[in-house]
């Protein structure tokens, strides 16, 4: 899918920001992304959707009302750092899944997939627990930004490399909840003005 562009209307913050990809263009992905997880999976025992928090969530909960099977969900917390100049990043694992994926139809949901460091992390790590299948589905792809090569079965948006927020996707723990897709043209002005958001997205309750 190709994402459109779209306008959050006069405000102080236009120039700075921009809808990337609207509310009805990510309803109609997982519209499409749930059919094709469901006929995949039909008459085989309930996959288990994997979210990884804590972007994934919004995402998440669209796409698995958007199948027609039933699922199992579970979540995972990762986190990841460079652990100095010229080292490898590290990724290491904050909250675990609560279900054994052994034997299972496994499906790891993620919002954007960057470096794909993450989720090179991630398939590893589950594939040595053996699941009987072992897919990802993104809503982002922002392959322009990777570093190490990741297989994705299932991708909603290529998207450029252009900071995004809304849609579960943060600056600074703020914004996940904009029901769209957000595109930051001026990242600079953003980390001097976190709250530069707040007017257009809700109405001005900034005070
Ligand atoms: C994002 C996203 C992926 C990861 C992708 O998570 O949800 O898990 O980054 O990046 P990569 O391909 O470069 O590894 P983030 O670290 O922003 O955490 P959050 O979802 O809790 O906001």
């Amino acid at each position: 899918m190709t994402p459109g562009d779209g306008s959050l209307g006069a405000s102080e913050a236009t120039g700075s920001v921009e809808i990337l990809i609207t509310r009805e263009q990510l309803a109609t992905a997982c519209a499409e992304l749930g059919e094709e997880l469901s006929q995949i999976f039909e008459g085989s025992e309930p996959p288990i959707m994997v979210g990884v928090l804590k972007g994934s969530t919004l995402f998440l909960a669209d796409l698995v009302r958007a199948m027609s099977i039933d699922v199992a969900v579970d979540f995972m917390a990762i986190s990841s750092y460079e652990a100095g100049a010229s080292q490898p990043t590290v990724v290491r694992i904050l909250k675990d899944l609560e279900n054994d994926i052994g034997g299972r139809d496994v499906v790891i949901v993620e919002d954007i997939v960057d470096t794909g460091l993450t989720l090179t992390y991630l398939r590893k790590a589950l594939s040595e627990r053996r699941p009987r299948s072992l897919r990802t589905v993104t809503l982002l792809d922002k392959s322009a930004r990777r570093i190490v090569p990741v297989t994705l079965e299932h991708r909603a948006f290529e998207i450029p490399d252009v900071f995004v927020v809304g849609y579960g996707m943060d600056f600074q723990g703020r914004y996940r909840n904009s029901p769209d897709l957000l595109a930051v043209r001026d990242l600079p002005r953003l980390a001097n003005e976190p709250r530069l958001l707040d007017r257009p997205l809700f109405g001005g309750r900034d005070g």
